[in-house]
């Protein structure tokens, strides 16, 4: 029997209490100690004899207890309950990616150093084993590089507004009725989820440690349905993709974390719903996909419960020097140095010159367009600048340019007061 401490008991939590309590699988462990923040408060589903506790020694402290589930969210009081388990010989399970995109170098030395395991499966992509692919499949390959959906908030909006035409707002408000969607949606919709999530992967693809605040990194809030719609007519639709690879020419990792038009015919382009999907490409193997639910507690615990019985039953590789996390940084290509096409639209006023105005800055960067369209009935339509001309929304496409280039002519343009435009990347295949 594994007796193990669970920190948190809350969507996770009490998920993989009850995949625990009905999966023959799990029948060797035992649930000895919850930690929470209010131990007071009647708990429905913890099986009777599990001690509830809001002292963080009462599970890292204790001689039975071998390993700590680390379940609670955020980063310091969670960084604190897996140090000391660490410290004290006990291996750890946590889905936590703010922890490990931030502290996974100084946890893995820990873990390295005590001789002890730390789980991470559930940490990116819910219940999809994307962390046992790369790390043990493909160990024997050399990734050159990842895109994923791994977010599956924006991935639900995304798709919602281009399947149902709804707008940003309305998709919005429908998945947080439906729980697809914090109350707050600004950590998932602003990218901020899924760059922890990016510099994870890229740490382990790569084998040296990406730190994610090196990612560049833009979400999904300033979108309209004008994009989505524009996409379609382009043959692409738009997803919040997750990129990083390794650069031929210098061994660099190239990594973003932004909203993107994928052809209809890229692997990603059909993932739908709140699912994610992480494509890999390696030398030998050339395209691997792995898809699937990517968070909820019945998929997440899947993956810790895995994590659980590998550890329980030594099956589990211990971390030594040579783990990914350990590696040497990665070096990051500078920003904006790959080439792309590019699609922009703008708010400017409908005003005799206006497009002149702007072929003429691309012209100056030695940049020319692929095509250019002022849509009528854009929805919405922009909203008049006070005391000034009604305004127009303009979509151009680039033809293929370093984004470095494109930021001088948008930093030209910036001058004419017209706000930020909405910029994505094109992929061609
Ligand atoms: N939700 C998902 O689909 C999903 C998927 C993959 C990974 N994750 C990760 O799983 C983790 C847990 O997420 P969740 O959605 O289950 O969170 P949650 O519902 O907010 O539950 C957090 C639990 O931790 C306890 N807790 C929080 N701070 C504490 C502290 N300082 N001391 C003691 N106990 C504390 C809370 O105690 P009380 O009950 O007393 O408040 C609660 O039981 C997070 O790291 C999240 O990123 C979530």
């Amino acid at each position: 029997m594994t007796t193990i401490g669970l920190a948190g008991a809350g969507t996770i939590g009490r998920g993989l209490i009850e995949l625990i309590g009905r999966s023959p699988a799990a029948s060797q462990l035992k649930i000895k100690t919850l930690l929470v923040r209010d131990a007071t408060r009647s708990r429905f589903g913890v099986p009777a004899g599990v001690k509830l506790t809001t002292k963080l020694e009462e599970l890292t402290d204790d001689p039975e207890i071998s390993i700590v589930v680390e379940l609670m969210g955020g980063v310091d009081a969670p960084l604190r309950v897996v140090t000391r388990a660490l410290e004290q010989g006990k291996s750890v399970v946590s889905a936590n990616k703010n922890l490990l995109a931030q502290h996974g170098p100084a946890l893995f030395a820990l873990a390295a150093n005590h001789k002890v395991n730390l789980g991470v499966e559930a940490s990116v992509c819910g219940g999809i084993p994307i962390i046992r692919l790369i790390g043990e499949a493909l160990r024997a390959d050399r990734i050159t590089s990842l895109e994923g959906i791994v977010n599956g908030t924006t991935n639900y909006l995304l798709t919602r507004m281009s399947e149902e035409k709804t707008s940003y707002s309305q998709a919005l408000a429908e998945a947080q009725r439906l729980g697809f969607a914090e109350p707050d949606p600004d950590y998932d919709v602003s990218g901020k989820d899924a760059v922890c999530k990016a510099g994870i992967l890229a740490s382990l693809a790569f084998g040296g440690y990406v730190d994610f605040r090196r990612i560049p990194t833009s979400g999904i809030e300033n979108l309209q349905l004008e994009d989505l719609r524009q996409a379609e007519r382009m043959g692409y639709t738009v997803k919040l993709v997750a990129t990083a690879r390794r650069t031929s020419h210098n061994n660099k990792l190239d990594a973003q974390v932004a909203p993107v038009l994928l052809p209809l015919t890229h692997p990603l382009a059909s993932i739908r719903h709140e699912n994610n999907a992480v494509l890999i490409e390696s030398e030998g193997l050339g395209m691997t996909l792995a898809c699937g639910k990517g968070a909820g507690p019945a998929p997440t615990s899947v993956s810790l419960l895995a994590d659980l019985l590998d550890i329980a039953e030594g099956r589990q590789k211990l971390p030594d020097v040579n783990h990914p996390f350990l590696g040497t940084p990665f070096e990051m290509e500078a920003h904006g140095q790959s080439s792309s096409r590019y699609y922009l639209r703008f708010a400017v006023p409908d005003r005799p010159g206006t497009l002149a105005l702007v072929a003429g800055r691309f012209a100056d960067q030695g940049l020319s367009l692929a095509s250019v369209l002022q849509p009528e009935g854009a929805d919405p339509v922009p909203a008049p600048v006070a005391g000034g001309h009604p305004q127009v929304t303009l979509i151009l496409t680039t033809h293929l340019c370093r984004r470095a280039q494109l930021d001088k002519v948008l930093g030209a343009l910036a001058g004419e007061g017209w706000g930020n435009p909405v910029v994505l990347r094109i992929q061609e295949d």
